[in-house]
Order: structure tokens, then C-alpha cells, then sequence
């Protein structure tokens, strides 16, 4: 047994009340490789920003759990590295889909795990939410539940469309459950394509699809029933056109993808969503770099060469996102 306070992570609990005080959310970026945890860590520690990372269940296959929990006691001393004396890092477990994964990683040093029941029938998400909280809170752990399904694909978890989360159920989950913040569904959805393009429309000046507005009266309905309670987005990349554009440009094919306009992730952030998941955007960056790179350097073979724009590209967008769009810049306890 690890414990995250040993290797310097914190989990979320102080970091999301100073969120929904303050008007803005806590990124929670997705990794899988030493490129973007290091493009995450120099972001966010730079900015001083509290920071998420965030790791699935594939993610933690592709990169071994026992090597991601070095990965992560590097990052906190990395952060310190690039100039944060306290950096605010956790350590959390993206979509757990069964009480033995998400025990696995607390065992690991995680300090923070999500457990996704959403795709359950309601008693049997409440009663393994319930069964993770009580074995989390041992060890001071946080914890996130979902109610509501988000349409693509959830990790492991497969659902055809989106079924909003039902404001009349939230009291009663979280009160059941005990968790410490709950992912809900308003529209948003995991991947580079969010939308059909016939529930969009299109930009006639573009011809780029302009996608349909998240459903903020749910979200209403949900602050109105969980006053000052945390809520999670999960799907919430914006696709950006200009890496969907070059990867294009350089050879691949990426139709009509299309994300969550960044105004109405900040109209969000404002709210009591404290936590925004973003994955695919750091995925096109990355990929686009490397595109780009290798088109107009057929001869390259050194990694370095084609990982090396790859990380600035994605460091140039999370701070972005810390910026310009959560609004979690200069947000350190310390
Ligand atoms: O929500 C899903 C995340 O983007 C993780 O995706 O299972 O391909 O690592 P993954
Ligand atoms: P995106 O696919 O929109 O980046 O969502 C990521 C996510 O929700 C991870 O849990
Ligand atoms: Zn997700």
C-alpha cells in the first residue's frame, strides 16, 4: 500500500471548494506518455495552476500502473522543477468501471479515483458508488461518481446516445453514495466527433459544423437541487479546427470533427462545474505536430525530432485552456 500523501499528490477535496468559490474549474487532462505529463506539469506549473492527471484504465495498461506511480512522484518533483514550491497535483483514475480497479489504484498511490456506474441500472451504480466511497475514505481518497450517460464511447463503457442526468435523482445518489463530486450529463461527449452533422448546423462561410448548445437548464435544475456540490464534465475537448485542419493538411483524415465551443466550457467553468475533462484536444495536437513534422521532414527518424514540437504544441494548448478558458491560473492555495 502506497499513500498518495507520500509521494506529494493531493487529492481534490480543497482544491474544487476553492473552485466553486472562486468561478472557474480545475483541469483534468488525460495522459499517456512522458511527452504530455511533461507538457501538463510545465503548463500548469508555470501558470500555477492545481492540476489533474488524469489516467484510464488503457491508459494505465499502456503505461504500466507500476510505472505511472514513479511517473507521478516525478511530476510533483518536476512541477517543483519548473519554479511551483507547492504544487497542487493529483493523481486520479479516469472512468473506473469495478471496485477491484479502483482498490487497485488506491493500493497505488492515486489520489482520487472516479467510478463509473453510469451504464448500470440506478440501485446497482448507488450500491458499487457506495462500496468504493467506504473503501476510498479510509484512506482519505476522493471520489467521483456519474449519473447520466454521455453519448459515444466511455472508455470501456459503450452507450449509443445521450441520456441527460435527471436532476430529481442527484440528492438521493450523492447522499447514498457519499461521494465528492458527480459527472453529469448536459450534451457533451467523449471523442473528436461530438455530434452528428445533422444535429448541427453549418457555418456557410466555412462550411464547418457548428454544433447544437450544452443543456445548461439541466445543469440549473442539478446546482438548484446540490447547492455548492462539484460537478464534472467529462467530453469537454473543443476540437480545435486549426489542429483538425493540419492534420488534414498532412495527410490525414479527420471529416467533419467537431467539439464543445470553448464560450460555453467558460459560461461552465463559472458555475459549480469545477472539474473539465479534456483528452482528444491533446491528442490532435499531438498528432497534428507529428504530421506536420514528418511531412516536411521525410529523412527524420529521431523521436525527439517529431515529439519534441509534439509537446510544445500541447503545452502551448493546455495553457490555453488554463487561461483563457477555466480560468485556473494563479489558483494555488500557496
Ligand atoms: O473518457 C475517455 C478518455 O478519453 C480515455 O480514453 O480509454 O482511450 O484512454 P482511453
Ligand atoms: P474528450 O474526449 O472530450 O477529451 O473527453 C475526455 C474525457 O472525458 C475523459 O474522461
Ligand atoms: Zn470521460
Amino acid at each position: 500500500m502506497v499513500s498518495y500523501k507520500e509521494l506529494g499528490l493531493v487529492n481534490t477535496r480543497e482544491m474544487f471548494k476553492r473552485a466553486i468559490n472562486g468561478g472557474y474549474a480545475i483541469p483534468a487532462f488525460n495522459f499517456n506518455n512522458m511527452e504530455q505529463l511533461q507538457a501538463i506539469i510545465k503548463a500548469s506549473s508555470e501558470l500555477k495552476s492545481p492540476v489533474i492527471l488524469q489516467v484510464s484504465n488503457g491508459a494505465r495498461n499502456y503505461a504500466n500502473p507500476t510505472l505511472l506511480r514513479y511517473l507521478a512522484q516525478g511530476a510533483v518533483a518536476y512541477a517543483k522543477e519548473c519554479g511551483c514550491e507547492n504544487p497542487e497535483v493529483v493523481l486520479h483514475l479516469d472512468h473506473g468501471n469495478s471496485f477491484e480497479l479502483c482498490k487497485s489504484c488506491i493500493d497505488l498511490g492515486f489520489s482520487s479515483v472516479m467510478i463509473d456506474g453510469s451504464a448500470l441500472p440506478y440501485e446497482e451504480n448507488i450500491a458499487l458508488t457506495k462500496k468504493v466511497v467506504e473503501y476510498a475514505h479510509q484512506f482519505d481518497v476522493t471520489v467521483e461518481g456519474e449519473l447520466g450517460v454521455l453519448a459515444g464511447v466511455e472508455d470501456e463503457v459503450a452507450s449509443e446516445e445521450s441520456h441527460y442526468t435527471k436532476p430529481e435523482e442527484v440528492i438521493d445518489f450523492t447522499q447514498k453514495t457519499g461521494v465528492d463530486s458527480l459527472a453529469i450529463s448536459i450534451g457533451t461527449s467523449h471523442g473528436a466527433y461530438k455530434f452528428k452533422p445533422e444535429q448541427c448546423t453549418r457555418d456557410p462561410k466555412t462550411g464547418k459544423l457548428v454544433p447544437p448548445p450544452l443543456a445548461f437548464d439541466v445543469l440549473d435544475a442539478i446546482m438548484e437541487q446540490l447547492p455548492g456540490f462539484p460537478i464534472v464534465l467529462h467530453g469537454s475537448s473543443s476540437v480545435p479546427q486549426e489542429y483538425v485542419d493540419m492534420i488534414n493538411e498532412y495527410g490525414g483524415k479527420l471529416p467533419d470533427a467537431v467539439g464543445i465551443p470553448e464560450e460555453q466550457l467558460r459560461k461552465a467553468s463559472k458555475s459549480a462545474v469545477c472539474k473539465i475533462n479534456i483528452d482528444s484536444d491533446s491528442r490532435l495536437a499531438f498528432t497534428a505536430a507529428v504530421r506536420k513534422t514528418l511531412a516536411e521532414k521525410p529523412g527524420e527518424f529521431d523521436p525527439r525530432k517529431y515529439c519534441g514540437p509534439a509537446r510544445d504544441l500541447m503545452e502551448e494548448l493546455y495553457k490555453h485552456k488554463i487561461v483563457d478558458v477555466l480560468g485556473s491560473d494563479n489558483k494555488l492555495a500557496k
